[in-house]
């Protein structure tokens, strides 16, 4: 994908499409910025080369009004201590006003807009206001991977009516790693799914049955599997509309070729509101009044072994109720060996990229994506309608 590189933004306004959906804390402050950092490359690129940077992005569901709780303010001066350099706040992301604040940025200022959702036209991806931010560029870049798979106007409809576009080097990152890991691996190739729920992953299991060599499933959604397979669970979360899809997807993967590893033990208790007493079961004996909240021991060291043996290693998806101890030693022992591995890994949702940077391993770990439901929705084979339009834009311009 062409990026900024080889671009001469030198007094061109550069409109940037980022992701700054950011979780704040209840001051205010932003609590994890990791969508932040990502895309700090294509805007400094942008600043050495003389541009005037303009950055755009959505934060929350203000369902089309402004809403304050949702305004980008708190993270205009977080950027600004990351950049080393100013940057000023638009009232609004379309106007009079803001236009007269970008005439006025002078090559090498950023200028951050409001939300873009505190218009309804963003979602909806209307055509007049996909013009009017059009309007506001010289340059269009999209460096918003984690909202690429949403047809929304500053994504979708202003690739339309602008001149110039390219990707941001975040873009392209992702774009790049999820390549080698889904569409070119090096194999074998391991796939742990794992969440709360398989009906929310049902395509996906379904697309994985023709990549991986290993299909990897934790987390309570494990459970629907477990009881496909005879278990009883006791008073684990389990969805009973899915017993019999989740018996289908063994069967097909036994058919292809597709290994299967489900827990064989686990950290059970009373419940997550009254976690006591943990006890370690077999997925054999689940006493009726437990519920199974994290993957066992037996079952870390099996996952590791196969594990182990792979060349690509793709991870969507906490195996425990990580957020609440001592439930979070599954996903923790997880995040750990992928960090010690040797294998291309590749981290994606937010509750996975969460656990990993909690246990100290965003370091060493191939790439953790900053995408949740846009990387589960390239997982699933989708294409993403803002990385088509993007494209689409590259080939006419
Ligand atoms: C995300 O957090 O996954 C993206 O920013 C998209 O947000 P959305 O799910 O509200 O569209």
């Amino acid at each position: 994908m062409k990026t900024l590189d080889g671009i001469d933004v030198s007094g061109k306004r550069v409109f940037i499409r980022v992701d700054f959906n950011v979780p704040l804390d209840k001051e205010k402050k932003v609590a994890d910025d990791l969508r932040i950092r990502s895309v700090l490359p294509t805007i400094e690129k942008a600043v050495a080369g003389g541009g005037k940077v303009i950055l755009a992005s959505h934060l929350g569901r203000p369902k089309g009004k402004v809403v304050p709780e949702f305004s980008l303010q708190p993270v205009a001066p977080y950027l600004s201590d990351l950049l080393g350099r100013p940057v000023s706040m638009a009232p609004d992301c379309v106007g009079e006003d803001v236009k007269k604040m970008i005439a006025d940025l002078e090559p090498g200022q950023v200028l951050l807009l409001e939300n873009l959702r505190f218009h309804p036209e963003e979602e909806k991806d209307e055509e007049v206001f996909s013009r009017q931010l059009a309007e506001l560029c010289d340059i269009y870049v999209n460096d918003a991977f984690a909202v690429s798979h949403r047809a929304h106007a500053s994504v979708h409809g202003v690739t339309r009516f602008v001149d110039q576009c390219a990707a941001g080097y975040q873009m392209e990152k992702e774009l790049r790693y999820f390549h080698e890991a889904m569409e070119d691996p090096k194999r074998p190739v391991a796939m742990i799914v794992a969440g709360a729920k398989v009906s929310s992953k049902i395509g996906l299991l379904g697309q994985l049955l023709e990549k991986a060599d290993h299909l990897i499933i934790g987390g309570a959604m494990a459970n629907t599997f477990l009881k496909a397979r005879g278990k009883n669970v006791g008073r684990s979360l389990v969805e009973d509309d899915y017993v019999n899809e989740a018996s289908r997807l063994m069967d097909a993967a036994a058919r292809k070729g597709v290994n299967v590893h489900l827990p064989v033990d686990a950290v059970a208790a009373p419940g997550l509101e009254k976690p006591e007493p943990v006890r370690k079961v077999s997925v054999d004996e689940v006493p009726d009044d437990m519920q199974l909240l994290d993957v066992g021991p037996r079952t870390i060291e099996a996952f590791q072994k196969v594990l182990g043996e792979c060349a690509t290693i793709v991870w969507n998806g906490p195996v425990g109720a990580f957020e609440t101890k001592p439930f979070h030693e599954g996903t923790f022992a997880l995040a750990r060996f992928l960090g010690d591995s040797r294998a291309l890994t590749v981290i994606g949702g937010g509750d996975s990229a969460s656990a990993v940077r909690q246990a100290g391993m965003a370091g060493k770990v191939s790439y953790v994506s900053t995408g949740g439901g846009a990387f589960l929705e390239m997982m699933e084979g989708k294409v993403l309608p803002g990385v088509q339009a993007l494209k689409d834009c590259m080939e006419k311009t």
